[in-house]
């Protein structure tokens, strides 16, 4: 009998450890999503410097990554239906190697703009498949977390790129701080070659035997994978038919629509102007030093992780549109008090600080709402039907509005002034808490299927998740 025991223990850890593998090596592409993302804010000035490229030029380094994602999560949705999500994975992988030596060896900054948005195409079509592939893969009752842990992964990316940008700093070694991102990317791409296929795309093409297989590795109980793989037959009967869906249905088009809406108030909250340019914000608030701007921006990388672990904990008890209310309230506020420093001029020490602690503030509103939250909503309202077509276009929207905001915030600063160009954000956030009464609705506790009956009925889109 103990022996017996001993035995299932074991069968039971191994498929703990392997689904805690298989997790963990997808959410890998979110650390390095992060990571791409906030390498540039380090690298910038010391690249800028050594290519001596205008304002414009940086922009564009800034920004090109961002074009190339919003084309790679626009075929994503294509790359992963066709070949799999673990090829998509592996695909993603190889870009991120080949983009990250080429950005480090590059000579000119055409030459650097193309390797960001090899990048790019990378994030893009990661971004898209590891949380679709996570929901497909990890077990129900952990799914929830799947896609904040994401986030999670997303932030540490962000973090661990700073820090390293610091290390390399003293050296001024930007090629260093773009060339070391290779290494999680060979480890990504070992570790999606020992990834198993989908379970619900293997069994979509047919192939029954081995989604079988793979959920046998994944579950404990046979009970469970025998319950997992009538589910999953069951769901494919309802075939994805997102585009007639689009033409021919207008409840979806508000729902695609709605998902847009989020996605473009998430960047418009000004939040990847400081993951970008958080250095030369330190340089507005009177750190002159370069070693102080870097260490601050630790701090700031610091500060994002940590609340994303308030969001973690706040998403299913207070809810999503009250945090969404609370985060835009932070960040407006913030945003404005900044605005009014920069046009009386930081002089003294207590302004300087009082200022990084207001960027502080953003910083937490954003990742306590809009960071995590506006993927989880994205995720929730859109139709079973029309689920990939829904999710492409919204993650699309996010970095086409990305990009967008990357490209243009240091002209802002050039046209329109520090102060106003704060001003505008500030003002944006405060415009956000009105749409998210508006229109955003709660979806805590409710089930997939009672928000798309709601949405398909043409009830309003605040009121889908009652
Ligand atoms: C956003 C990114 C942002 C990151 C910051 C994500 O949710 O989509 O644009 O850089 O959060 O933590």
């Amino acid at each position: 009998m103990n022996i017996s025991m001993d035995n299932f223990n074991k069968f039971n850890k191994f498929h703990t450890r392997f689904s805690f593998f298989v997790c963990f090596m997808t959410a890998l592409a979110g650390l390095l999503f992060g990571l791409d993302i906030g390498v540039i804010a380090g690298a910038l000035p010391f690249l800028s410097m050594d290519l001596m490229i205008t304002h414009h030029q940086q922009e564009w380094v800034v920004s090109s990554m961002m074009f190339g994602a919003a084309i790679g999560a626009f075929c994503a949705g294509w790359i992963s239906a066709k070949f799999g999500r673990r090829s998509s994975l592996l695909f993603g992988a190889i870009l991120f190697i080949v983009g990250s030596l080429w950005s480090a060896f590059s000579l000119n900054v055409e030459s650097l703009i193309i390797a960001r948005i090899l990048l790019g195409l990378a994030v893009g079509i990661t971004s898209y498949t590891a949380p679709l592939y996570l929901s497909e893969i990890a077990p129900e009752k952990i799914r929830g977390s799947m896609i904040s842990m994401y986030q999670l992964m997303i932030t540490i990316g962000i973090l661990v790129a700073y820090l390293s940008d610091t290390v390399f700093s003293y050296s001024g070694s930007w090629r260093w701080m773009l060339g070391i991102i290779t290494i999680p990317a060979v480890l990504l791409f070992i570790g999606v070659l020992f990834l198993p296929g989908s379970p619900r795309w293997l069994a979509f093409h047919g192939r029954y035997k081995e989604a079988k297989k793979v959920l046998n590795m994944l579950r404990d109980s046979k009970e469970q994978v025998k319950k997992e793989l009538n589910e999953i037959q069951d769901s494919l009967k309802i075939e994805q038919s997102g585009w007639q869906l689009f033409k021919e249905n207008n409840n979806f088009r508000r729902a695609v629509f709605l998902g847009i809406l989020l996605q473009i108030m998430q960047q418009f909250t000004g939040m990847n102007v400081i993951m970008y340019y958080a250095p030369k914000i330190f340089c507005l608030a009177g750190f002159n030093d370069t070693i102080n701007q870097m260490w601050g921006t630790v701090f700031v990388g610091l500060i994002n992780v940590l609340s994303t672990f308030i969001a973690i904990s706040l998403v299913d008890n207070w809810g999503r549109k009250p945090t969404l209310k609370l985060g835009f309230g932070v960040m407006s506020v913030s945003m404005i008090i900044l605005s009014f420093l920069l046009l009386i001029g930081v002089n003294n020490s207590f302004q300087k600080y009082f200022s990084v602690i207001m960027l502080m503030f953003f910083i937490i509103g954003f990742a306590m709402s809009a960071g995590p939250l506006v993927w989880v909503l994205c995720s929730e309202i859109q139709p079973l039907k029309g689920r990939d077509f829904g999710i492409t276009i919204s993650t699309s929207t996010n970095w086409i509005a990305n990009m967008i905001v990357g490209a243009t915030f240091l002209t802002m600063l050039e046209k329109f002034g520090n102060s106003n160009t704060f001003l505008f954000y500030g003002l944006l956030n405060f415009i956000f808490i009105l749409i998210t009464i508006k229109f955003v609705p709660e979806t805590k506790n409710v089930s997939l299927e009672h928000i798309e009956k709601n949405l398909m009925k043409g009830k309003s889109l605040r009121n889908i998740g009652i």
